[in-house]
């Protein structure tokens, strides 16, 4: 079934991408700035649709990346879907084979109860290596990928995964030594929260496994100075209905806010627990950063949830009718490393907003700015997306932005460290395309100093990267 769009930005997320590439982008204003040298990659759902049938959920497209090389003046633009297994056998079949995040098993009766695998769909996030680039997702292992050509070169273990040590998508990679720390879950009678310590080149030196309470849905973490802090929120998986194939994973997932928010801090030298603490109920899916302000306390900002509402929204926006409310806000948070207590919870703004972000060279150090996208003030939170960029400022406890204007939308801003410059992919629907804009990040209130079209509708996903040359 075509879903009809009923509201501009539709297109940006339902348009299924074509692969295009390598080819020069159009400026449309301005110029690339000359010293701007350097991949822009990003990663998304690139198709929500096989021929009659739609995914359950957002998250459940196959993962499409897009790169963008600048270099000399110049841009060149590149598109590639992600050549998983799942996404290859499906090609083949031209239907949906698989269960997924959204979706039980389809297809015929006997398929169903023989049960499958769900789809590694690669389409989280993206984390470039000196030698290659990984497409992550949080169920299972990344896909390597080619820099420059974007061609699928397989899953990538780092060394030592395996089919019961997932690598999530958010990666935090140390801006002093180049080391990289993540985790994993993995569902059993209780889950186990794989942390793992990885050198520059991503292959996995250290891993430790912590026994956690239940089935806990977690999809980010934050590193803070000499620790890694974990908020785990109140989201349990009922496992009987998914294990039958009653329900999918999403719909097993049950908002449980007498649990609390478990809280962890882990020592980042030897991955070991260092305190724990319970908090109230709450649902982020992203932080923004963290560092530890005295010996005692870490800071840490974060995009907080009422509830897990923000779920079926985001299922609601890719089925084209958001109708639940569920607006995220930037936080900050004062946690005591000795007590695990929290000892201050501020709200930042009232604005909806997502994608909290810092520059790669501050993570998990004292910053100031905190990059997002929001939705425009007085916005209807249900049936708009972001069309705002924010910043907070942490020394001047003030917030600045540009609004993109009216059907202009824009998602998670990039930051590239080498020359101070905010990237976002944009979808004009006036005209029905896709753009990057390019914006100094001192004065990203001014507006972009370059526009460049791209060659065709790249749909909306999650997260990017900049990779220097
Ligand atoms: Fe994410």
């Amino acid at each position: 079934m075509v879903v009809a769009p009923r509201y501009p930005w539709q297109k940006a997320i339902f348009t299924t991408a074509v692969e295009f590439g390598p080819e020069p982008l159009t400026v449309l204003t301005g110029a690339i700035p000359a010293g701007l040298r350097g991949t822009f990659y990003r990663n998304g759902p690139g198709r929500l649709q096989r021929g009659n049938q739609r995914v359950g959920h957002w998250f459940d497209g196959d993962g499409a990346i897009l790169a963008v090389h600048f270099q000399d003046g110049s841009a060149q633009g590149l598109l590639r879907y992600v050549q998983t297994a799942g996404y290859q056998a499906e090609e083949r079949a031209g239907r949906y084979l698989f269960p997924n995040y959204g979706m039980t098993t389809p297809g015929p009766l006997w398929e169903r109860l023989f049960g499958k695998n769900v789809k590694n769909c690669a389409n989280t996030s993206i984390l470039p290596l000196a030698d290659r680039l990984l497409a992550l997702w949080e169920g299972g292992a990344p896909h390597q990928l080619d820099r420059q050509s974007l061609q699928t070169l397989g899953l990538d273990t780092l060394g030592s995964l395996t089919s019961t040590t997932p690598y999530s998508a958010h990666p935090k990679r140390d801006p002093q030594t180049g080391e990289i720390y993540n985790f994993g879950v993995s569902l059993g009678r209780h889950a186990t929260l794989h942390l793992y310590r990885s050198a520059p080149n991503g292959v996995i030196k250290k891993r430790v496994d912590v026994a956690l309470e239940g089935l806990p849905l977690i999809h980010d973490f934050v590193m803070a100075g000499r620790y890694l802090v974990f908020m785990i929120p109140p989201v349990r998986l009922n496992i009987l209905p998914l294990m039958f194939n009653l329900k999918s994973y999403s719909e097993a997932l049950e908002w449980q806010p007498d649990l609390g928010t478990k809280l962890l801090i882990i020592d980042r030298e030897n991955l070991a627990m260092v305190q724990q603490g319970e908090a109230p109920a709450w649902f982020q899916w992203h932080f923004a950063n963290a560092c530890e302000i005295t010996p005692d306390l870490i800071r840490c900002q974060l995009v907080r949830y009422a509830d897990f509402a923000t779920n079926e929204y985001l299922r609601e926006v890719s089925a084209g009718n958001p109708v639940t409310e569920a607006p995220g806000h930037l936080w900050e948070m004062e946690l005591n490393i000795k007590t695990g207590h929290l000892e201050r919870e501020t709200q930042l703004t009232e604005r909806d907003c997502e994608f909290p972000v810092v520059p790669d060279t501050q993570v998990g150090q004292s910053w100031r700015y905190t990059y997002c996208s929001m939705k425009r003030a007085g916005a209807n939170v249900v049936k708009e997306i972001d069309s705002v960029m924010g910043c907070y400022d942490q020394q001047t406890q003030t917030w600045q932005e540009f609004d993109c204007g009216v059907g202009y939308y824009c998602m998670e801003p990039v930051y590239v460290s080498e020359g101070n410059y905010l990237i976002n992919l944009i979808f004009n629907s006036h005209q029905e395309q896709s753009e990057l804009w390019i914006f100094p990040a001192a004065q990203f209130t001014d507006g972009p100093c370059c526009q460049l079209r791209l060659p065709a509708i790249v749909p909306f996903g999650f997260h990017g990267k900049w990779a220097q040359d």
